[in-house]
């Protein structure tokens, strides 16, 4: 397999971050970690675990191999440690511009010369932080879904000034990752398949936040129409519900259409901070969430 890079190093160990450096370990990368807090590789890794362990998911990397590949990952809150030698760097921290502008500064600044820079951002196109890297010849986006349960693909977009062969190398990387490069022809928020996906987002937010129907119903035509395990509601917990929110406020921001704007119930459930799986609740309340109940797809369930 083609492998366009030695070093990879992964900007944020959240929810995806850790996923996409535990891949990338898998794949044969050397791989380093970054993160501001030092807890968050190993509570995300543990997250992780649990999380798919509880949705009896079978992750793409074999169970066995997961804690050996950890060891291999080298973790860091010094970013001129973590980012030494990269041939990649990737960014996944929070979804939030200025956030993200800054940390694109200082992957410029700790970096060396020859690194490529991807982010990871589920709907912000990389022209809005390409400038502040000091070499926005070399910035892509990269969007993976969730790499560890399946989704195997990721988008790959340009910025305004991205050489042809940095977006060779992204989409080698990708396909070395077993995922599926989704190539966007023209920048549009949320990529080739978010936005789709988001109009699914949206329109379910809407009808719950409304009160038009009860979530779990909406989960379960999902299930039943997709005959997948899982609901837009309960894909959102797994996502957390703060990412999801922060998510939809990049488009409002962006249009400024009132429609586009989340429900304020969705903003009080953040506020509450029941943020889905990570928080234990969200729509549903886990370990042990009904959308998993064999009754929930029952149409005369035992009482
Ligand atoms: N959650 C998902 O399902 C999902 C799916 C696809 C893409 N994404 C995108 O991936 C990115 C990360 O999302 P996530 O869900 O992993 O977030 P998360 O909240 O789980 O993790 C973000 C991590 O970034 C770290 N961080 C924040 N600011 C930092 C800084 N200045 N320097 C270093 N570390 C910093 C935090 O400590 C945290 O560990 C976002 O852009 C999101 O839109 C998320």
């Amino acid at each position: 397999m083609n492998k366009p890079f030695e070093k990879i190093a992964v900007v944020g160990a959240g929810f995806l971050g850790t996923q996409i450096a535990l891949l990338s370990a898998y794949s044969g990368y050397k791989v380093s970690v970054f993160d501001s807090k030092a807890s968050a590789f190993d509570d995300t890794y543990k997250r992780l675990v649990t999380d798919f362990k509880n949705k009896k998911i079978n992750p793409v990397i074999p169970w066995d191999k997961w804690d050996s590949l950890k060891q291999e990952i080298s973790f860091s809150t010094d970013p001129a440690v973590a980012l030494k030698n990269a041939d990649l760097v990737v960014e996944a921290v929070f979804e939030d511009l200025e956030v993200k502008k800054n940390v694109f500064k200082l992957m410029g600044a700790n970096a060396p010369a020859k690194a490529i820079f991807a982010s990871n951002s589920s709907s912000m196109p990389i022209s809005r932080m390409e400038a502040a890297s000091g070499r926005p010849e070399k910035c892509i986006n990269t969007h993976f879904y969730l790499p560890l349960q399946g989704m195997n693909m990721a988008d790959l977009a340009p910025g305004t000034k991205t050489l042809p062969e940095v977006m060779e190398k992204g989409d080698a990387w990708i396909r070395s990752l077993g995922c599926v490069p989704l190539r966007v022809n023209k920048e549009i928020l949320g990529f080739v398949f978010n936005s789709v996906w988001r109009a699914i987002k949206k329109q379910s937010l809407y009808m719950w936040g409304n009160d038009f129907a009860d979530y779990r119903d909406i989960d379960r035509a999902w299930r039943i129409f997709t005959k997948t395990p899982f609901g837009p509601f309960s894909l959102m917990d797994s996502v957390g519900l703060d990412v999801v929110y922060d998510i939809e406020m990049v488009y409002y921001n962006h249009s400024k259409d009132p429609k586009d704007k989340p429900p304020d119930a969705l903003l009080e459930k953040v506020k509450k901070g029941e943020l889905g799986v990570k928080t234990g609740k969200g729509f549903y309340t886990y370990p042990n969430p009904e959308i998993q109940d064999p009754n929930f797809l029952n149409p005369n369930p035992k009482k």
